[in-house]
């Protein structure tokens, strides 16, 4: 058996991270689980923020019977706890951090194999998202950026001083090239305890999602298949029971 340098075999661990509130972390972090499960991958979330947004939506997703990621809370140790789903099997687990410098947030990216940043395109966002790329630089974690609630309309003004910013900072290969637009059908998504993408099946929020999660993956954020190099790649995704 191999491990590698963080002591895990195969799991995948994407850690969504922002210092801003209400960037869109938590919706980033169900809508990708989403995808993960629909492209047959067995996904897990750890929700780390106290708010507990993704823990609620899974519960009600339990009690409503729609099938979901296995969704927890974090406990004292993530370490343990994320070789604990690992140990059943869990493929790549999304870790949901809250808004601020807890400790919990460096705990997540030193586990993570890869970071994603989910920023609004104000200049406000922007500026809280050098810290991010420092502390997920500093610990070596490949990280991408997404922009998130952006103007429907592409051409706004906004979009564009957004990503030059964004771009001085991290260079272009690690800004995601679809901007997920804001759109009211992601609060009713959430209501009704789903993802935009399983509400809306054609609509434009699930074609960004689907633009966004093919990106993590050309950019090697996340990979359909095992983390683990050492195991030859399966041409087709496994597909596993529930966690
Ligand atoms: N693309 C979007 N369009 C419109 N509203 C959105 C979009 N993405 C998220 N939201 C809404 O923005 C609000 C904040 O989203 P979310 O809870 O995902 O942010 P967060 O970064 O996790 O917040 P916190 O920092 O408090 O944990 C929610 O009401 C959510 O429904
Ligand atoms: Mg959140």
């Amino acid at each position: 058996m191999t491990y590698d340098t963080r002591g895990f075999m195969t799991m995948q661990i994407i850690s969504v991270v922002a210092r801003k509130g209400g960037t869109g972390k938590s919706t980033a972090c169900r809508a990708l689980a989403v995808e993960a499960l629909q492209a047959g991958l067995k996904t897990a979330i750890i929700d780390t923020d106290p708010q507990g947004t993704c823990l609620r939506w899974s519960q009600r997703r339990a009690s409503m019977e729609i099938h979901a990621p296995h969704v927890e809370a974090a406990g004292p140790n993530l370490t343990s706890q994320a070789k604990t789903l690992e140990g059943r099997g869990v493929d790549i687990l999304f870790i949901d951090t809250p808004p601020t410098a807890l400790p919990v947030v460096s705990s997540a990216l030193l586990l993570s194999t890869a970071a994603l940043i989910v920023t609004r395109p104000s200049m406000d966002d922007l500026e809280s998202v050098q810290e991010t790329v420092r502390v997920a630089s500093a610990q070596g974690r490949p990280f991408g950026v997404c922009l998130w609630q952006t103007p429907p309309d592409k051409r706004v003004r906004i979009v564009s001083l957004a990503v030059q910013a964004l771009t001085d900072l991290v260079g272009t290969e690690a800004i995601c090239p679809t901007t997920v637009s804001s759109s009211v059908s992601y609060q009713y998504a959430y209501a009704e305890s789903f993802t935009v993408q399983e509400r809306e099946p054609h609509g434009r929020a699930r074609a960004e999602l689907a633009d966004v999660w093919s990106w993590l993956q050309r950019r090697k954020l996340v990979a359909l298949t095992s983390y683990d190099t050492n195991v030859k790649a399966s041409p087709r995704p496994r597909k596993r029971a529930s966690v």
